[in-house]
């Protein structure tokens, strides 16, 4: 499935294809038959480390190896690390110029980081403080790709979907919320709707002035645990941070969202956040790029599908949240 293409021409023939090295080519090939004829063929160590500025600067020196440049294409093949990183390096490189094609192969990529144009670095531990606005001129979708998936890295991209859901309205909620331990057959129908939500938002509101901001709903805590989580053996995947920072988000959202959320999200996550202190959280929150004046900003939800963002969070509300959800419980 093909999902959209903005110039048709440029996924015939790009210069050369990133490709997440955990894949093989050979399936790459197989979804792509007319990329038989891609000179080059890069493959990427994928995962965070990538999105760090080593990671970016290795990316520039291929480009520049490579020769590439302005009128050139790109493709990227892999999860969310894989088009944050190369549509970073490749909208930097020579002042951009470069059209980008993505063939996102993890759910997170299918029905988000794919889509809408932001690309992303990390910085000294902050994620996504570095980025740029560019869209890709085409995204593949082929969701036969998320069969290798690793359950753990299905259910991160759900708590995706499950924003989308949250964001779209009832409907699309209740749809989800009946579901006890999502599969793939659970997963694959929604794959559209959910990349429709995304695009509706993104699309809306390009460079994120209101509206989009929506979309960061459960990441403001989500990212920090996720920053933190990486200071430590066993990191988390996106997704589950951003389920953990859904429902700490809706503790101070309206009590309709959180009795219509709250019993599904942790049902999917398997029980309470890690015990992480809440000071050593809130300085990653204050790192985080929304923030205006020092100040932690929020997304809140008034109810299914009525986000409100730029809602400014204390810590002591903060704390008494995310105290709640370390309770058994909660
Ligand atoms: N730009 C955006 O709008 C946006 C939106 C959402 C998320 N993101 C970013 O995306 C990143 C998370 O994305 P992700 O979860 O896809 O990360 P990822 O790229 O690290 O992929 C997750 C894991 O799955 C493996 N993998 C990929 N495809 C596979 C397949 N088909 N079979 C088996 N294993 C496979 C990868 O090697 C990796 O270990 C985060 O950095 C997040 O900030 C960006
Ligand atoms: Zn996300």
């Amino acid at each position: 499935m093909i999902f959209y293409t903005l110039l048709n021409e440029s996924i015939k023939t790009p210069r050369a294809v990133f490709y997440d090295a955990r894949l093989e080519t050979a399936r790459i090939r197989q979804l792509e038959p007319g990329w038989e004829q891609v000179p080059h063929w890069e493959p990427v160590q994928a995962g965070e480390r990538l999105k760090s500025t080593e990671g970016i600067f290795s990316l520039w020196e291929r480009m520049e190896r490579l020769g590439l440049g302005r009128g050139d294409v790109v493709a990227g093949v892999g999860g969310g690390t894989v088009s944050d990183a190369l549509g970073f390096a490749a909208s930097t490189w020579k002042r951009g110029g470069m059209a980008s094609v993505w063939m996102p192969t993890t759910l997170v990529g299918m029905i988000d980081a794919a889509h809408g144009g932001k690309t992303a670095a990390n910085f000294r531990g902050t994620k996504n403080i570095l980025g740029t606005y560019q869209l890709p001129t085409a995204v593949l979708v082929h969701p036969e790709w998320l069969t290798t998936l690793p359950q753990e890295e299905l259910l991160s991209g759900w708590f995706e979907l499950a924003k989308h859901a949250l964001l779209e309205g009832p409907e699309a909620w209740a749809q989800l919320a009946a579901t006890p331990s999502p599969t793939l057959a659970d997963v694959v129908p929604r794959i559209e709707a959910s990349i429709a939500t995304k695009l509706r938002i993104a699309s809306a509101d390009p460079f994120e002035s209101g509206l989009r901001k929506a979309l960061n709903f459960g990441h403001t805590v989500g990212h920090a645990l996720e920053a933190w989580s990486h200071t430590h053996d066993t990191p988390l995947t996106h997704g589950r941070c951003v389920g953990h920072g859904m429902r700490c988000a809706l503790r101070y959202s309206a009590p309709e969202a959180l009795n219509a959320a709250d019993a599904a999200l942790v049902r999917w996550l398997g029980g309470a956040p890690p015990p992480v202190d809440a000071r050593a959280l809130w300085s990653y929150m204050l790192q985080d790029k929304k923030n205006e004046e020092r100040e932690v900003r929020e997304v809140v939800l008034d109810g299914i599908g009525r986000p409100r963002w730029d809602v400014t969070l204390r810590f002591d509300t903060f704390e008494d949240a995310w105290t709640a959800l370390q309770a058994p419980e909660a």
